[in-house]
């Protein structure tokens, strides 16, 4: 039980690599304050995630910084403190530069970028008093790599990457901050994604081919490593991006 007594926040718990990273913290014994917008989602992620430990959802639109005031307070109020952050929420934004219109491009950087600095600046300090901490930024392999009509993702990805190691400069050695970069991940937002694509259709499948495993990551791959990354195991890991893609990026 690797979170035991310790409590973390994870947004975007609703669904998809959210849904995973709640059930396998649940499994360590984690006490979870669970974020997303979907009401029905997220009490059936929050009875999933409840067996061995006390699990809250907290609904609310995250591209809002008082909202993510909110998660925070309502985290240290019903548990009384706070251990990790896992932020994970996100949008796709899809549309070329000189098609997209400016509020998506600004829609698409309140939740993948804004809303994690929204939640680093008011969690840290909570942090900060058990002295301990860690943070686990959900970011993409879209911070290195370019996609058809993906300029506000890609763009937003790669600020995601760039405040992990800022956060983990200015806060180390009391807090530890890594970012995930996943490659094509199976859930809703990969289906989302592939009408960006020249064939729709087929994108998805030619995501898992073009992998040097040959298949599409499962969301618990996913939360596999946000575990590893929260957990004393990484204890001297901070400052990183972790690719984890099947090998998409190697294979070119
Ligand atoms: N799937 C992939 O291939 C892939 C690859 C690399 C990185 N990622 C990243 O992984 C993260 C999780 O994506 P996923 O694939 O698991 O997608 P998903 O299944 O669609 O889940 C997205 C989550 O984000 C939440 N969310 C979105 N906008 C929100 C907002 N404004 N306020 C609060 N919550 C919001 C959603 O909650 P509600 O629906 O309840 O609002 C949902 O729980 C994202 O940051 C994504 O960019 C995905």
């Amino acid at each position: 039980m690797k979170f035991k007594n310790k409590v973390y926040i994870i947004t975007g718990a609703t669904s998809g690599m959210g849904r995973s990273i709640a059930l396998e913290f649940a499994k360590e014994g984690a006490s979870l304050m669970l974020s997303g917008r979907n009401k029905e989602r997220g009490e059936k992620v929050r009875t999933l995630s409840s067996q061995k430990n006390t699990s809250h959802f907290f609904s609310g639109d995250l591209s809002l910084e008082l909202v993510n005031k909110s998660l925070v307070e309502e985290c240290m109020t019903t548990f009384g403190r706070l251990d990790g952050v896992i932020t994970n929420a996100g949008m796709l934004g899809l549309g070329n530069i000189t098609d997209l219109p400016s509020e998506d491009w600004h829609k698409t950087f309140q939740i993948n970028v804004h809303s994690v600095y929204y939640l680093l600046k008011y969690s840290i300090p909570e942090m900060l008093k058990n002295e301990n901490g860690v943070v686990v930024i959900n970011s993409s392999i879209a911070a290195f790599k370019s996609f058809p009509n993906h300029p506000a993702y890609c763009a937003s990805k790669a600020a995601a990457v760039a405040l992990a190691k800022q956060a983990a400069l200015d806060y180390g050695p009391k807090i530890r901050v890594n970012a995930i970069c996943p490659g094509p991940v199976d859930t809703p937002f990969l289906h989302d994604s592939a009408i960006a694509f020249p064939d729709p259709k087929s994108a998805v499948e030619e995501a898992g081919n073009s992998t040097l495993m040959k298949r599409l990551g499962q969301p618990e791959d996913i939360a596999k490593l946000a575990v590893f990354l929260a957990s004393d195991d990484a204890s001297w890991i901070t400052g990183c991006s972790y690719t984890i893609d099947g090998g998409i990026l190697t294979a070119g």
